[in-house]
């Protein structure tokens, strides 16, 4: 008799702490699952500085166009410094170019136009031209892309 009540109760607590130990489980992941979709999702990006070239080259008053890493960039001079500028509008991404008579960006799609320092003054593109980093470092020029 004591031999069969032991061991149905052996039974019995074994049972429940696996029970107890699948639950508690299965609640802690869902709980971190729970975590994960709360919180937001953040990558690590990664930056590479290309060089471009050297001061003497970007030097002129003409817009310099060069295509980093699959983009398409033109430099210029502005009012503060060396900048290089997306040529993909605004708008609906068609490649703007530089009317050196005008100082300005044009846009052939739908004639939108950015002043010399990229800010978007006519037509229908809704923000200024993206711009890429440029660091120099001595004589030599470099942009900063996005690596994936
Ligand atoms: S795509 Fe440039 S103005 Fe529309």
């Amino acid at each position: 008799m004591g031999v069969i009540n032991d061991n149905i109760s052996r039974r019995k607590f074994l049972s429940g702490a696996f029970m107890t130990l699948g639950l508690g489980f299965g609640l802690g992941m869902l709980g971190m699952r729970f975590m994960q979709f709360l919180s937001p999702t953040i990558k690590k990006q990664r930056f590479e500085e290309i060089l471009v070239g050297s001061v003497n080259d970007m030097s002129g008053d003409d817009a310099v166009p060069m295509e980093i890493a699959g983009s398409k960039i033109l430099f210029l001079k502005t009012d503060a410094g060396l900048a290089a500028f997306s040529r993909k509008c605004t708008d609906l991404g068609c490649l703007v170019g530089w009317d050196k008579s005008k100082e300005q960006f044009i846009c052939p799609c739908h004639q939108g136009v950015y002043d010399k320092n990229g800010k978007n003054i006519a037509g229908p593109p809704p923000r200024p031209l993206d711009r890429f980093p440029v660091v120099q470092k001595g004589d030599n020029i470099y942009v900063k892309v996005k690596v994936a």
